[in-house]
């Protein structure tokens, strides 16, 4: 599932996919909770948070949505699709209530943060709405509606990062796991919903970070992605810590900038592999591309989301950088690391796009050579700054033809950049059975590739690094032999 999350390539990937969380035993708890989670690794990563408040007041995980007494989505507004995806989910939820009235059903996330109390006169059937800020609130809404009170908790946080709740690690291959190193957003693209929905940005307690990250490792994980909306921005400054009377602040200790962060989590051993997102153009500085020159383990890959090509399209998007500034950047992570793998997010049919504007985002994205691109076209959001003033003025069919030429061009540069690699050898951390077949491995390379290679009845096992020669390749995947 994460690895289609990764790996798509047109609008309807990256949302819309759902997993259920696994409990070892579940009849260890008293009660069973279901949770499906939408859109970003942050809100993956959130349900896992969820998972453990859940545990702590006597739910234990199930796959299955009919023995639970505890329905939850978690759900996601970037895009209207999203939206749409998890109301037709609702839709199918309101049979089983029939059924089963004592069900209860909740809505977390960036929706019912979206939404908030309409939620419940627009869904009938939803008896809790709760926001990415206010988990720690669940058990009491759970015990209020048990008793048949709906519940609504949509207050963001200034200060909320749940650095001290171990995440449960749900649906995980026990290799790569997801870190949350910050929360909210600070920047205001005029397309985006993220700064409603998840409120201001904060970075979460550096020390919290580095312990997670080296409990994962001891217990057999070997990759660890730290995640923000803005990852460059990350910020902990100990003095401060201490003056919001946070007890495990050191004052003694430096502030922690992300490049420092990268660093130590780096150090924890060099078996650890350290990836990232999201990057922002304008913030990813020379120290965070210094430090991930300077160690083997942080992954030679960044995902470095230019949106669009056109310089006037950037100014009403309010990315605040220019496409040269742009291609500038790309150029120094090549030449720093020329071997570094660069991804990309895409907007077709922003505003006022005009077919030069167009033009302008495939010929950067022709000079950048991305190796992995997601696209999206246009979904105009309610209450951002472009809903509020521009028109959403470009026809739908004008929008999907110009996101169809995006991801046809694409499709050339993936198969391009893997082509490039055939003949090359390169370091896999092995995540697993290749989809297709138990005979193969899969795996990634630093860059992020997925590699997949016979077993060769070798008795490597996940978690094991391997080096693998490239013998052929599709757009989306490598294959080749264990040396
Ligand atoms: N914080 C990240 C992106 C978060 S949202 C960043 O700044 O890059 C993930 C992607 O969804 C965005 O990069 C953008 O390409 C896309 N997106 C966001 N809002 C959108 C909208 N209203 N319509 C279409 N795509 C959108
Ligand atoms: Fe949205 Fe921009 Fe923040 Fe990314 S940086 S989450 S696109 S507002
Ligand atoms: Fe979606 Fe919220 Fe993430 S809107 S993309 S789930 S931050």
């Amino acid at each position: 599932m994460l690895d289609l999350m990764r790996h798509a390539t047109h609008d309807e990937n990256r949302q819309g996919e759902s997993f259920a969380p696994f409990a070892e035993d579940p009849n260890e708890y008293g009660k069973k909770f279901y949770i499906e989670s939408y859109g970003c690794q942050m809100n993956f990563a959130d349900s896992e948070i969820v998972a453990s408040i859940l545990n702590e007041s006597g739910f234990g995980a199930t796959r299955n949505y009919e023995e639970a007494d505890l329905v939850l989505l978690n759900t996601c507004s970037i895009r209207e699709k999203a939206e749409q995806t998890v109301r037709k989910r609702l839709t199918e939820f309101r049979k089983m209530k029939k059924q089963r009235p004592g069900v209860l059903v909740g809505v977390l996330g960036c929706m019912a943060e979206r939404l908030k109390s309409k939620f419940l006169e627009e869904e009938q059937l939803v008896d809790l709405v709760v926001g990415p800020d206010a988990y720690r609130s669940l058990p009491g809404l759970i015990v209020e509606a048990e008793e048949g009170q709906k519940g609504v908790n949509v207050l963001l946080s200034r200060e909320e990062t749940y650095a001290d709740i171990s995440p449960v690690r749900l649906e995980s291959n026990g290799v790569s796991a997801f870190v949350s190193i910050m929360r909210g957003c600070n920047n205001m693209c005029s397309f985006c919903v993220v700064p409603f929905t998840r409120g201001r940005e904060r970075s979460r307690d550096a020390e919290s970070i580095i312990k997670e990250c080296e409990a994962l490792f001891n217990s057999g994980y070997r990759e660890v992605t730290l995640l923000g909306q803005n990852v460059d921005s990350y910020y902990w400054d100990p003095l401060q810590a201490v003056q919001s009377q946070n007890n495990n602040a050191n004052p003694a200790q430096d502030a922690v900038t992300f490049a420092k962060l990268l660093e130590r989590v780096a150090r924890i051993s060099p078996l650890l592999r350290v990836r990232f997102s999201t990057s922002h153009p304008k913030d990813i500085t020379d120290e965070v591309l210094l430090t991930m020159s300077r160690h083997e383990n942080i992954c030679k890959y960044i995902h470095l989301p230019v949106q669009s090509g056109s310089n006037r399209i950037l100014q009403l998007m309010n990315r605040t950088y220019t496409r040269e500034w742009y291609l500038a950047k790309v150029n120094r992570i090549k030449e720093l690391m020329p071997d570094c793998g660069i991804s990309s997010d895409i907007i077709a049919g922003f505003c006022t796009e005009t077919d030069e504007d167009h033009l302008d985002t495939l010929n950067l994205m022709e000079s950048c050579g991305y190796d992995m691109s997601y696209m999206f076209f246009y979904s105009e959001r309610p209450g951002t700054l472009a809903q509020r003033r521009y028109k959403d003025d470009i026809p739908e069919s004008v929008k999907k033809k110009r996101l169809d030429e995006i991801v046809k061009l694409q499709n050339r540069l993936s198969l391009k950049s893997n082509q490039s690699d055939l003949g090359k050898t390169f370091k896999v951390l092995i995540e697993g059975d290749s989809k297709k077949s138990d005979g193969d491995w899969m795996g990634r390379s630093t860059q992020n590739k997925v590699v997949v290679f016979s077993k060769n009845g070798s008795n490597h096992k996940k978690g094991d690094y391997v080096h693998v020669k490239v013998t052929s390749c599709t757009g989306a995947t490598l294959l080749g032999e264990m040396i």
